[in-house]
């Protein structure tokens, strides 16, 4: 039974900042049992909620965190995969290592999370799991090629993991951000090799320039948290929501509606890249 008035205990991963900090805050205030976590939480707890290190590229992190919830509070009912990072460049200018950084992180880092809760959240029959998916999930955006993969894969293992789980009486959702107002912005990693002497310097300053813009003008973080509080009291889970600006939100159905390479047009246009011919 999901009563909006019952308290329940929530991880939110990637919460020293940005949506996971707006998370933690909004959702102690409504009085929930709350941890966040980081790789590096400062050592003076916060009065609402709990910070825990987890650095969600390694398991034995993650375990720890799990099962330091489990230990005091005796389950875990809601988790929010949130934490990530975004790397930028193009395709050809990214190494394996750094793709392969930006996966572990944004996708991996993900299943090491679901691994990690889901046996608790079985024996109890109940629990809910929110991914922070992205609207770059669902359109592929030039010179963000690894971080669009990324949140691509974890639209594919939400639908999944929804079917897999349903049985045992949890649920799991997506939240699709379109830009929003966060540190992610000044953390974007940039591919080693996409600076001087690349063959696709110009249009990457430009679209990079177009992004950044975007996301500082973004909605605030506090609209995703409001979504994934709408999320964790709904009696049942949609398969994925979306938040931010309407247009971009709109991005979306226009995906569906538009022929693919018109849609594809729209999209050049609007990160500056001339279609050739
Ligand atoms: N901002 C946007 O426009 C936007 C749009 C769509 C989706 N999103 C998604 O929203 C999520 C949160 O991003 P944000 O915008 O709030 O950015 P942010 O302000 O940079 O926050 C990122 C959070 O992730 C944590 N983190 C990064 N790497 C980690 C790792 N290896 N292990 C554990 N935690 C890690 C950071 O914590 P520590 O550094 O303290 O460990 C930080 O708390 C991300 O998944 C992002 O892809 C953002």
């Amino acid at each position: 039974m999901h009563s909006s008035q019952a308290s329940r205990v929530v991880l939110v991963t990637g919460a020293s900042s940005g949506i996971g900090l707006a998370c933690v805050e909004l959702l102690s205030a409504r009085g929930h049992v709350v941890y966040g976590t980081s790789r590096h939480p400062p050592p003076e707890q916060p009065a609402r909620y709990r910070l825990l290190e987890l650095d969600v590229t390694r398991e034995d992190s993650v375990r720890r965190a799990v099962d330091t919830v489990l230990e005091r509070e005796g389950r875990i009912d809601v988790v929010v995969n949130n934490a990530g990072h975004a790397l930028a460049g193009a395709l050809e200018d990214t190494s394996v290592e750094e793709a392969w950084r930006q996966l572990d992180t944004n996708v991996l880092g993900v299943f090491r999370v679901c691994k990690a809760v889901l046996p608790a959240m079985r024996a109890r029959r109940s629990g809910r799991i929110i991914n922070i998916g992205s609207l770059g999930g669902v359109v592929g955006l030039p010179f963000q090629g690894f971080y669009s993969a990324s949140k691509f894969a974890l639209e594919g293992l939400t639908e999944s993991l929804r079917q897999e789980v349903e049985a045992f009486g949890i649920q799991a959702a997506l939240v699709q951000p379109g830009d929003v107002r966060t540190r992610l912005t000044d953390n974007r990693v940039r591919a080693k090799d996409s600076g001087e002497g690349s063959a696709y310097l110009a249009p990457f300053e430009k679209a990079l320039g177009i992004i950044e813009k975007e996301e500082r003008a973004g909605v605030p973080p506090e609209d995703v948290a409001r979504c994934v509080l709408a999320l964790m009291d709904a009696g049942d889970m949609p398969v994925r929501v979306s938040v931010g600006k309407l247009a971009q939100r709109a991005a979306v159905v226009a995906k569906t509606l538009l022929p693919a390479k018109a849609f594809e047009g729209l999209l050049m246009s609007m990160y500056g890249l001339k279609r050739r011919g």
